[in-house]
């Protein structure tokens, strides 16, 4: 697959979509069944490509022992890893001491400027994986070789990288597009069933937001009891969801107004992620609870046609996603509110959405009876 200099795709004989994100220098994420297993001759057919090099492999030991073989195997004609570096799993690694455990051990196993680092795992590595390239000799190249749902339509895209301190989530980070994000959905079919969950929710995101083919999709298929999707539909419902993020990532690389519609859902749910000291919920189900409880603050302003907040909750509940019971009163989440980015003048910035394609953005003081009874009707 490459992607010409007027910014269009040429197809290479293999079955693969082709997402590009049109950041300064445009990358592709190559979406196909087995595309793991045929690595080497998707990154030859970059532009410029990238053949063998020295590289090393940043994973997690789950990962790594269940699809590295997979990855090795699709490198053939690569030589050996320089270093195969394994983070804690989870959040876990996603830390500025498994980054600079990482650091050194590129280091140690004389990782060069030419040279590549690839991070197959979910968001906690490619985030760590990515900010360790972008660090590394101030900035290698990397490819991220996703591995959960959340990593393949969101987390792997965008050059977002970065760790976590003692202090709060994503606090040091840098921007490092990488070279190619190559998603592979059999690599997907691991996932336990809150994993699957977890990334619905950002795909549903999009869907309620902007898409709506892929809402109608997302409605037609039916997820299996551990969350999966027949592959057809998977592939199809990734490339969307995939094509909703690198659209807005190629608005502007860095924070810009239109990269705030990937926020639906999120002012909230980031809180109640918070509130729940990021173990009761996952991402996603918070954002899952965002949602729900952004769409009643729609409808009670008027801005949500009540029908349409009942089809998007009925989506959520459809994809094992909690739309209630968050466990939390106005007043536990309020100072989780203030403290999002998005805050101006003191208000956080809610997206709020008249269906797909109508995102509609409104400042709400942290005080307001509306956002209350929002919050409130998710509690
Ligand atoms: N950079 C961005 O733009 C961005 C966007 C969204 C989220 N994120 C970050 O992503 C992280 C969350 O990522 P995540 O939800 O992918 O979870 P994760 O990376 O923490 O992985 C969750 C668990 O799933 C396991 N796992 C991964 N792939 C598997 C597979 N195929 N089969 C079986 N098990 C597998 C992992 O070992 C881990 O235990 C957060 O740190 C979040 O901040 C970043
Ligand atoms: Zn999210």
């Amino acid at each position: 697959v490459k992607a010409t200099p007027h910014g269009g795709v040429e197809q290479a004989a293999e079955a693969a979509r082709t997402v590009l994100v049109r950041t300064g220098r445009p990358y592709p994420v190559v979406l196909g069944r087995g595309v793991a297993g045929r690595a080497a001759a998707v990154l030859a057919g970059l532009e410029p490509p990238l053949g063998p090099r020295g590289w090393a492999l940043v994973s997690d030991a789950a990962v790594a022992a269940l699809h590295g073989p997979t990855l090795r195997a699709g490198l053939g004609g690569w030589p050996a890893p320089a270093a195969a570096v394994l983070l804690p799993q989870g959040e876990g690694g996603k830390t500025w001491e498994a980054a600079g455990a990482a650091l050194r051990r590129l280091a140690r196993a004389g990782l060069g400027r030419g040279g590549v680092v690839v991070c197959l795992g979910g968001g906690a590595v490619t985030d760590a994986g990515g900010f360790a390239a972008a660090v590394f000799l101030r900035g290698v190249d990397h490819v991220n070789v996703p591995t959960t749902l959340l990593g393949a339509v969101d987390a792997a895209i965008g050059g977002k990288t970065g760790v976590d301190l003692p202090e709060g989530k994503n606090l040091a980070g840098a921007f490092h597009q990488p070279r190619a994000v190559l998603v592979d959905p059999d690599l997907l079919a691991t996932l336990p069933p809150r994993e699957w969950r977890n990334g619905w929710a950002e795909v549903i995101k999009v869907a309620i937001t902007s898409d709506a083919g892929l809402l109608e999709l997302l409605e037609r298929a039916a997820p299996t009891p551990a969350g999966a999707l027949e592959p057809a539909a998977l592939e199809t419902a990734i490339e969307r969801a995939c094509r909703a993020k690198a659209d807005v990532v190629a608005v502007d690389e860095r924070e810009a107004d239109a990269r705030r519609v990937l926020n639906f859902g999120h002012t909230v749910g980031h809180a109640i992620e918070a509130a729940g000291d990021f173990a009761r919920w996952r991402h996603g189900e918070a954002v899952a609870l965002g949602i729900a409880c952004v769409l009643e603050l729609g409808v009670r302003t008027g801005v949500t046609p009540a029908a349409f907040a009942e089809r998007a909750r009925e989506l959520l509940r459809r994809y094992g996603l909690p739309v209630s019971g968050s466990g939390f009163a106005p007043e536990d989440l309020a100072p989780f509110l203030l403290r999002d980015k998005k805050v101006q003048a003191g208000e956080p910035v809610v997206v709020l959405t008249a269906g797909p394609g109508r995102p509609i953005l409104r400042r709400f003081s942290p005080g307001d009876p509306d956002l209350h009874a929002a919050i409130r009707s998710v509690a």
